[in-house]
């Protein structure tokens, strides 16, 4: 027997080298370098079983074609199938990451289950759960799965020959971390696995056109375990968004081929599991406090759906020399930016003061839309003052000062006069609104100056 060949593999993205490093070259992480077994093996056999998608082995004329390859079918949860982009596609490779007990393993059973309950074959593996630990999780769910199969098994090669016997209509893998093959030397978990079971599984569900879903870990960060490649061989890449302490659940879709990215599903987790959503807007608002100075409402455009939030802000006197800036659900750095503008363009003398913003109910905004509630909040809590509880603010703040057009307006203008408010503060750019319905009240704005004026 030859000498074992071995290699240092950074755990994060894949990167090789021959000795340990303390630093990636690569990705910048830290202590990320962790000793793997090289069988010269392992790259014959990667390249035998590289994932070969093509039915005919040779370039085919676009004509030809078909396109019933991306079939969708309903996955019986409503806002699942909104995340997913309209249903599950065939031959769809998704991944679900989320935090550990956020519910990803509820989510996915209930899935199956839907699937399954009218006798269509749903194949559930399981490293991480025994049968009965997942029927336990069913018995809460009230699930009646005629078709479902469970499958405590970790091992790659004895988990594909069973599902290419079984032909199911829908695989889970419940972790793509536990999976592991025995055909590579290195350890269960380890990116060389984690990259290999993701590719064994991709051929898999694109040759036999089964959507396969993938729960991954996440690390420290709240990336997926493992590498960023896996993030792109699959077609979905859902996280779990949101806290834990609150009874509601976001999932998001960060990456989709089969839809618009960004595109969330909001659920409730009540004792019999997942239950979607079917007001968002009026769950995000529910907690809304009376005429309180700092509180705001804004419109986002989560994918393809408008979401009112409530926008915080507490702006407080600092005791250091060094005045705080926190932000959550918020980008930091563009609230220090904003507070810039406010300072400068409306003489709002914020350097003396600590600055806090809270996107209420743990959700993320990253549109820039949110920048003109975000500096009603900040200049309201500053002043004192309330804005009105009935008015939503729409707009991104350049550094001049001036107000920019949002996008999507009407879309937002809809789902703002459905949820009975009265007054939306609007770029001026974007007047007049197109379809805007009478009973509401839409100013259009130029600048920051003219935002305080008009609030106040
Ligand atoms: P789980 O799906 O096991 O999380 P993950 O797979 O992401 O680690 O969910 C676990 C949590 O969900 C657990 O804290 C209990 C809670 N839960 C409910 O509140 N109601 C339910 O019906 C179920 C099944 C779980
Ligand atoms: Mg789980």
């Amino acid at each position: 027997m030859g000498k074992l060949r071995t290699a240092f593999v950074c755990q994060q993205c894949g990167m090789t080298a021959t000795k340990w490093l303390g630093r990636c070259p690569d990705c910048d992480s830290w202590n990320s370098f962790a000793e793997e077994l090289v069988d010269k093996a392992d790259g014959v056999e990667a390249a035998r079983t590289a994932p070969r998608f093509s039915a005919t082995g040779k370039p085919v004329a676009y004509d030809d074609v078909t396109t019933e390859g991306a079939l969708r079918t309903t996955s019986g949860l409503e806002e699942f199938d909104r995340v997913l982009g309209g249903g599950i596609v065939q031959g769809s490779l998704v991944l679900l990451g989320g935090d550990p007990g956020i519910g990803k393993s509820t989510l996915l059973l209930q899935v199956a289950a839907q699937m399954a309950k009218d006798g269509a074959t749903v194949v559930y593996v399981s490293g991480e759960e025994s049968e009965r630990q997942i029927k336990l999780r069913g018995e809460r769910l009230a699930i009646h799965p005629k078709g479902l199969l469970l499958y405590s098994e970790t091992e790659l090669d004895r988990i594909l020959p069973e599902l290419h016997r079984l032909t199911p209509s829908l695989v889970v893998v419940d972790s793509v971390q536990t999976a592991h093959s025995s055909r590579f030397s290195s350890a269960p978990g380890s990116i060389t696995q984690v990259r290999e079971v993701a590719a064994e599984l991709l051929y898999y569900a694109k040759s036999s056109a089964t959507p396969v879903f993938l729960i991954g870990h996440v690390n420290k960060e709240g990336n997926i375990a493992g590498p960023k490649a896996l993030e792109h061989m699959v077609d979905t890449v859902l996280y779990f968004e949101g806290e834990r302490h609150h009874s509601h659940r976001v999932v998001r879709a960060v990456k989709n081929r089969y839809g618009a990215a960004g595109e969330l599903g909001v659920f409730e987790m009540t004792g019999g599991g997942l239950a979607p959503v079917a007001n968002p807007s009026g769950l995000f608002l529910s907690e809304r406090p009376e005429n309180a100075p700092g509180s705001v409402v804004v419109c986002s455009l989560e994918g393809t759906r408008p979401l009112l939030l409530e926008i915080q802000a507490l702006v407080a006197t600092s005791s250091f020399g060094y005045p705080r800036r926190v932000a959550l659900g918020f980008d930091a750095n563009r609230l220090s930016l904003l507070l810039a503008v406010l300072e400068k363009r409306a003489q709002l003398a914020l350097s003396g003061e600590d600055v806090y913003v809270n996107v209420a109910g743990g959700l993320t905004v990253s549109e820039p839309v949110a920048d003109l509630g975000v500096v009603a909040a900040v200049a309201s809590s500053f002043r004192g003052r309330a804005v009105d509880s009935r008015t939503v603010f729409l707009g991104e703040v350049g550094l001049a000062g001036e107000v920019r057009p949002a996008s999507q307006l009407p879309l937002r203008i809809k789902e703002i006069s459905r949820l009975g408010f009265r007054r939306v503060l609007v770029p001026a750019g974007n007047c007049p609104v197109p379809d805007a319905p009478p009973e509401l009240d839409i100013s259009g704005l130029k600048s920051v100056e003219q935002l305080l004026d008009v609030i106040f």
